[in-house]
C-alpha cells in the first residue's frame, strides 16, 4: 500500500529504577501521499516519540511503521525531519546547509545545483545562501531546516514544533509557507505543534492524542489547510467552523490537562 502505515504501535521506556512508562499504546493510522497531518496533544502524551518512531530513531516495543508497502527498520532520506531549531550546521553557509543531503550521497553539484538555488527561492533565502547560520533570524534559520529537508526529496515530512520558538508574526509567515510548500511539492507532512490554531490552520487531518498512555483521543478531516494555500491565514481562521472547532479542541486538552494535574495531587 501506497503511503506510510503506523501499524499499532506501543512504546515502553523502561527506567533504570525498574519502573517503566507506556508512553504509547495501540496506535495505528495511515497517512496517503500528500496529506498533511497535525497532532496535539498535552505535555507527554507521546508526540515526540511517535514521531521518533516513524523516523526511525526508536525501534517501538510493539507494532511496526510500513512506508510504501516496506517496514521502517531506521533513519532514511525517504522521512526527513525538521526539529524546533538548533538543528542547522553552524560551520557550513546557508547554500551549505540546504545542499548537504545531495553531496553526502556523492552527488555533484551540476546534479544538485538548480533545485538547491530554487528551493532556496521558494523559501525566501536567496539573497542568503552565503550566509553564515549565526547571521540568520530564527525564522530564516527554520526556513533553511525546511529548505534542507527538502532538497533530500523525502517522501514525508516530519516536524516536530517546527515554528514554536518563532515570534508571533514571524510564525504566521512560516505557516504559510508550510501550506504553500505542502501543495507546490506534494509531500505527505506529519506536524507537531503545542497551537492549538496552528494545528486547524495546518492540518487537513487533525489528530488530538491523550496521554497515560499515549493513544489517539480524536480526529479531524478539516477544510481550513486547503483554503489557507491561497487565502490569508487571517481570513481563514473567519471561516465557518473555525472558532467552534478551536473551542471543542482548547476543552478537550484543557479537561486533559486538570486530569493529569488532578492525577499528580493525588498522587502526592
Ligand atoms: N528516552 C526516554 N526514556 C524514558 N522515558 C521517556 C523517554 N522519552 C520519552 N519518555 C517518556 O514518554 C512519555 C512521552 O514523551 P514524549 O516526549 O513523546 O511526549 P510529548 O508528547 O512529545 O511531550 P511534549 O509536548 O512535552 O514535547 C513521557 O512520559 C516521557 O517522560
Ligand atoms: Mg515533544
Amino acid at each position: 500500500m501506497s503511503g506510510l502505515s503506523i501499524e499499532n504501535i506501543s512504546m515502553r521506556f523502561d527506567l533504570p529504577n525498574g519502573s517503566s512508562v507506556q508512553a504509547l499504546k495501540n496506535v495505528s493510522l495511515h497517512l496517503k501521499p500528500g496529506e498533511l497531518m497535525s497532532v496535539l496533544g498535552p505535555s507527554g502524551c507521546g508526540k515526540t516519540t511517535l514521531l521518533n518512531i516513524v523516523a526511525g530513531f526508536l525501534a517501538p516495543t510493539e507494532g511496526e511503521i510500513r512506508m510504501n508497502g516496506h517496514t521502517v527498520t531506521g533513519p532514511d532520506a525517504e522521512r526527513g525531519m525538521v526539529f524546533q531549531q538548533g538543528a542547522l550546521f553552524e560551520w557550513m553557509d546557508v547554500r551549505g546547509n540546504v545542499s548537504f543531503g545531495p553531496r553526502m550521497k556523492g552527488e555533484n553539484e551540476a546534479h544538485w545545483g538548480a533545485n538547491v538555488d530554487h528551493l532556496l527561492d521558494v523559501t525566501g533565502l536567496g539573497d542568503f545562501k552565503d550566509k553564515a547560520i549565526y547571521e540568520l533570524s530564527g525564522g530564516m534559520q527554520q526556513r533553511v531546516a525546511l529548505a534542507r529537508c527538502l532538497a533530500n526529496d523525502p517522501d514525508v515530512i516530519l516536524m516536530d514544533e517546527p515554528l514554536g520558538a518563532l515570534d508571533a508574526l514571524t510564525r504566521e509567515k512560516m505557516q504559510g509557507l508550510v501550506l504553500k510548500l505542502w501543495k507546490e511539492t506534494g509531500k505527505t507532512i506529519i506536524l507537531i505543534t503545542h497551537s492549538v490554531e496552528e494545528a486547524l490552520l495546518l492540518g487537513e487531518r487533525l489528530l488530538v492524542m491523550a496521554p497515560r498512555p499515549g493513544r489517539i483521543h480524536k480526529e479531524y478531516q478539516l477544510p481550513f489547510a486547503d483554503m489557507g494555500v491561497n487565502a490569508d491565514l487571517r481570513e481563514v481562521k473567519q471561516a465557518q467552523g473555525y472558532n467552534d472547532t478551536r473551542e471543542e479542541i482548547l476543552e478537550m486538552i484543557w479537561d486533559m490537562e486538570e486530569e493529569i494535574m488532578g492525577r499528580t495531587e493525588d498522587q502526592k
